[in-house]
């Protein structure tokens, strides 16, 4: 495991956004797997300016996102397509048919889960997976529970995560999706490269926890601790 402490929310999404510059520098034509949420908008957003000053491109980009709130049309402002709309996408040159985020108003679960892990697969899996981590200990919505759940699946939010994710919905809990899709572990623990951020003192007893605590599906993030190519990026203020 790579670990990198910065001093700055800033320094940690410059950091973030190299090494994502570094893998598409390396293979043009890679498979990026995002993450949504309030960590990573800083490396958009430094990805975003070094394509505005044309030094990377997205064009022969692909990217599969973490996961997506069922329930939710693609047009809400708190859906993920959204997000990623609004946060990268439509600051830079990705052909948007290379972007794939799970249909969360998808009437067969099942099949959209199993549809999303054939996508992965057919693009040749992941090559630097971008992740964040829950306070619970999550990554993507892959809740703690009693087993590690491999495949992309249709997952109940427990209440952490609705609790966290209400800042969100104007601070309501009942306007938080219940559920989501998420990618399974397998995609998350067979990317070649994984590059996880926290940043805050609230963060770091989860990731303290998670990266040298017993790895146990009651804290999902802990199988990070068997990936072979892991950058843990964290800052000390948010
Ligand atoms: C979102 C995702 C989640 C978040 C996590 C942390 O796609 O995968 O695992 O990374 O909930 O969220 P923030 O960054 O808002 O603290």
């Amino acid at each position: 495991m790579n670990y990198i402490l910065t001093n700055s929310y800033e320094a940690m999404s410059k950091k973030a956004a190299s090494l994502i510059c570094a893998q598409i520098l390396m293979k043009p034509a890679c498979v990026l797997g995002l993450a949504t949420g309030s960590t990573p908008i800083g490396a958009y957003k430094q990805l975003a300016a070094l394509f505005k000053a044309g030094e990377l491109s997205f064009k022969g980009v692909s990217t599969v996102n973490l996961d997506e709130y069922c329930g939710l049309q693609e047009t809400h402002p708190q859906s993920y397509r959204t997000y990623m709309n609004d946060n990268l996408f439509n600051h830079i040159d990705i052909k948007k048919h290379n972007t794939y985020v799970p249909d969360g108003m998808a009437s067969d679960y099942a099949q959209e889960c199993a549809k999303y892990d054939k996508t992965i697969h057919e693009l040749g899996g992941i090559d630097l997976q971008l992740l964040g981590i829950g306070n619970n200990g999550h990554i993507g919505f892959n809740e703690p529970g009693e087993e590690f759940v491999m495949d992309t699946h249709r997952v109940l939010l427990s209440e952490d995560t609705i609790s966290a994710n209400s800042r969100f919905f104007e601070n309501e809990i009942s306007n938080v999706p219940t559920a989501a899709l998420t990618m399974g572990l397998r995609g998350i623990m067979h990317a070649r490269k994984v590059v996880l951020l926290a940043c805050g003192k609230a963060k770091f007893e989860i990731i303290d926890r998670a990266l040298y605590g017993p790895v146990t599906p009651k804290l999902p993030a802990s199988i990070l601790q068997l990936h072979p190519d892991l950058t843990v990026i964290c800052a000390k203020e948010c």
